[in-house]
C-alpha cells in the first residue's frame, strides 16, 4: 500500500499518543507498513520497520535493553537508530558481519501525537499538521482513538459531511430544520474549506448550555492534505468554541485509525463538559464508525465506487481531487485553486 501510494507517503502521520509509548515496544501498522516504536529511558523516541534483518522476525515481540531493541529470536540488538549494535552468536567477533540496518522512519512527538513520516524517496520537507490545542488556559482539550473499517477519503469526507448528520446523528448532533444554507466552497493548493452562513444553526443535545446566550454560531469545515479534518463551530466572538480535530492514520485500504483532538472553551460549562463531552462525542464517533463500516464493507463488495453527486457533494469531489492527484504520483496536471457557491437543505 506504501508503494501504491504515490506523494501520499510523504506526509506525517500519527502513529500513537504520546503518552502511549513508553519504555516497551508497540507495533502499529501504516500503510500496511509494520512499524515498531519504543522510547529509550532518556525519553528519546525511535521507530523502526517491525522486522529484523537476520531472519525478519517481528522485533515488536522482543525486549527493550539500555534503550536498544533486542529481536527475540537470537537476540540481535538495534539502537534507535536502527543500526545492529550487537550479534551475540557472534561472541567478541563483532566485526564478522557487515553493519546491518533496520529502516528508520523520522519522528517528531508533537501535540501529544508521536508522528511518523513515510516517505521513502524524500525526507521531511514540512512540519506535521499543527494540532489545535487552544492558546489559553480557558481551553481544554482531550483526545479519543477510534478504529474505522473505511478509508481516509471516505472518512474525512464523512467528517466533514453536513447533510448526514439528521439521519445518521438524529436527535444526537443536529435535527432537520427545513432550511436552506448558502455555502462557500474552496479548494486551495492542499485543502478544501467550507464556510456555512446559517447563522441560527445549532448542534449538540443542549444548545442552552453550549450557546445559553444565543449567539451566532459560526461554521467551518476544512480538509488538509492528506488525512486531516478541522470542524470549528464558534459562538460569537470566540466567547466560546468547541473545535475537532481529526487526523487519519492508513492501515490498510479499508481500516484506518482516526485520532480526535476535541478542543473546547465553553466558559463555566467547561468543568461539567470535562465530565460529559468525552461520552457524548463517543456516542456520536461510534454512530460514524457504523456507517462507515456498512458503507466500507458494500465498497468492497461492489469493488468499483460509482459515486452520483449533486451540489453539495462538491466539497467531497474537491477532497477526492487532491487526494486522487497526489494517489497518482503527481504526475497530472494539479488541480487548480476554485471557489463555488452552493446551497443546501437541512
Ligand atoms: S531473526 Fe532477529 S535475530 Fe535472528
Ligand atoms: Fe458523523
Amino acid at each position: 500500500m506504501r508503494e501504491q501510494s504515490g506523494l501520499l507517503k510523504n506526509y506525517w502521520y500519527a502513529a500513537c499518543l504520546s503518552k502511549e509509548l513508553k519504555n516497551l515496544p508497540v507495533r502499529r501498522e501504516i500503510l500496511e507498513t509494520p512499524i515498531v516504536l519504543w522510547r529509550t529511558e532518556e525519553g528519546i523516541a525511535s521507530a523502526l520497520l517491525d522486522r529484523c534483518c537476520h531472519r525478519n522476525a517481528p522485533l515488536s515481540k522482543g525486549t527493550i535493553e539500555n534503550g536498544c531493541i533486542v529481536c527475540p529470536y537470537h537476540s540481535w540488538k538495534y539502537d534507535v537508530e536502527g543500526c545492529c549494535v550487537e550479534i551475540p552468536s557472534e561472541g567478541p567477533n563483532q566485526n564478522r558481519s557487515s553493519k546491518s540496518i533496520v529502516e528508520k522512519f523520522p519522528l517528531v512527538e508533537r501535540d501529544g501525537l508521536i508522528w511518523v513520516w513515510m516517505g521513502k524517496d524524500i525526507l521531511p520537507d514540512k512540519e506535521p499538521f499543527s494540532m489545535p490545542l487552544g492558546d489559553s488556559s480557558q481551553w481544554h482539550h482531550y483526545y479519543m482513538i477510534t478504529l474505522f473499517d473505511n478509508n481516509v477519503t471516505n472518512l474525512v469526507e464523512n467528517f466533514m459531511d453536513v447533510p448526514h448528520t439528521i439521519s445518521v446523528h438524529k436527535g444526537w448532533f443536529r435535527s432537520e430544520k427545513k432550511v436552506s444554507v448558502p455555502t462557500i466552497i474552496e479548494r486551495t493548493e492542499n485543502s478544501v474549506e467550507i464556510t456555512y452562513n446559517q447563522k441560527n444553526d445549532t448542534i449538540g443535545f443542549t444548545e442552552k448550555i453550549l450557546n445559553p446566550k444565543g449567539l451566532p454560531m459560526t461554521h467551518t469545515d476544512k480538509f488538509f492534505m492528506p488525512n486531516i479534518t478541522r470542524v470549528d463551530y464558534i459562538f460569537g466572538n470566540y466567547e466560546r468554541a468547541f473545535v475537532i480535530t481529526s487526523t487519519c492514520t492508513p492501515i490498510s485500504p479499508y481500516k484506518t485509525i482516526v485520532y480526535t483532538l476535541i478542543s473546547f472553551k465553553l466558559d463555566w460549562f467547561n468543568a461539567i463538559a470535562k465530565i460529559i463531552l468525552p461520552f457524548y462525542t463517543r456516542k456520536v464517533i461510534d454512530q460514524d464508525v457504523w456507517i462507515m463500516d456498512i458503507q466500507g464493507k458494500n465498497l468492497q463488495k461492489f469493488k468499483k465506487a460509482e459515486f452520483m453527486s449533486t451540489s453539495v457533494d462538491t466539497m467531497h469531489l474537491y477532497i477526492e481531487s487532491l487526494i486522487e492527484w497526489a494517489q497518482q504520483g503527481g504526475a497530472n496536471p494539479k488541480p487548480k485553486p476554485m471557489k463555488k457557491d452552493i446551497d443546501f437543505w437541512i
